[in-house]
């Protein structure tokens, strides 16, 4: 066994981990757009070429937006991912049935706290920033998907939570104090998810073979070439309002090298530092090696 946590134990870690949105995000509290939102590490702004310092704030700023509307699309199929697999076993075993009921109960807590967050953006950012979508479409083209394949996928997003708040926290770059709170806070919950998408994702390989294992997987990867579309989408987006916050139109030969870099930085926030992340990769390697080496050929692609 490559672990030692079970559904009882974490729920009692959830209960000591949760936290209500107002703690977060008082009644009144703003944004401080003189600075970052989002860490180095992910924003990757400050090696935006042809920018001034000033673009390259704001570029940080559409970045963090993106972060906020991204995670609350990917948490709008997690949440009846989640429940769709609690149901068919209420009446099984009762830690299991709380641990899973509670987290669908805090992704939906998230969801809310992401669009409040995204309201504060609003009334400070003063121009308009695209978003790839809508959420549902997202959720069904996802959710068509094998369970075990879409079970992968969350504890993917799980993990890369964790490396996004260790990223803010090493490379700090005095990020807005309210954003910061809001990578931790996530963090602290989504550890706890993401040792109960392990055991969801152990309970559907469970009696799998070999070659059920790499279909899955290859539907993992299907998702993540579909997420990874969207990104770029999203990359153009951002660079759109970055255009229309700083009244500046980038040449051609500036905004396709802009896009690139900045694809990459979307690649390496949404789907490389998920796919590296060293208890995901235990994951898959419990699961099958095979699926494991895959997975590491693939990944530095999005790093
Ligand atoms: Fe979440
Ligand atoms: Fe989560």
């Amino acid at each position: 066994m490559y672990h030692d946590f079970n559904f009882a134990s974490v729920l009692t870690a959830s209960a000591r981990a949760a936290w209500q949105i107002e703690d977060i995000l008082p009644e009144g509290a703003a944004l401080d757009f003189t600075r970052p939102f989002l860490p180095e590490s992910l924003a990757r702004t400050g090696a935006a070429k042809g920018l001034s310092a000033g673009e390259r704030r704001v570029l940080n700023h559409i970045r963090g937006h993106e972060y906020l509307v991204i995670f609350g699309l990917v948490e709008e199929f997690i949440l009846p991912f989640v429940l769709d697999h609690a149901r068919p076993q209420l009446n099984g075993d009762d830690a299991r049935v709380r641990a899973l009921l509670n987290f669908a109960s805090e992704e939906a807590k998230h969801i809310d706290l992401f669009k409040r967050f995204h309201a504060r953006f609003l009334d400070g950012f003063g121009s308009e920033c695209g978003v790839i979508g809508p959420p549902e479409a997202v959720a069904a083209e996802v959710l068509r998907h094998d369970p075990l394949a879409v079970a992968l996928v969350i504890l993917h997003i799980e993990w890369m939570t964790q490396s996004h708040y260790v990223g803010s926290v090493r490379d700090d770059g005095d990020l807005d104090p309210l954003f910061k709170s809001l990578l931790k806070h996530h963090w602290m919950e989504e550890a706890q998810h993401a040792k109960l998408d392990t055991l969801m994702v152990e309970a559907l390989a469970e009696g799998r073979s070999e070659a059920e294992i790499q279909s899955a997987l290859d539907e993992y990867l299907e998702i993540g070439m579909f997420l990874d579309d969207g990104l770029k989408t999203q990359t153009g987006l951002n660079l759109d309002a970055l255009e229309k916050a700083t009244g500046r139109k980038l040449d051609e030969d500036e905004r396709a090298a802009l896009a690139e870099q900045q694809h990459q930085a979307l690649r390496w926030t949404y789907l490389g530092s998920g796919m590296t992340h060293p208890k995901f990769v235990a994951t898959l390697a419990a699961i099958s090696p095979t699926a494991r080496d895959r997975i590491a050929g693939v990944a530095p692609a999005f790093c």
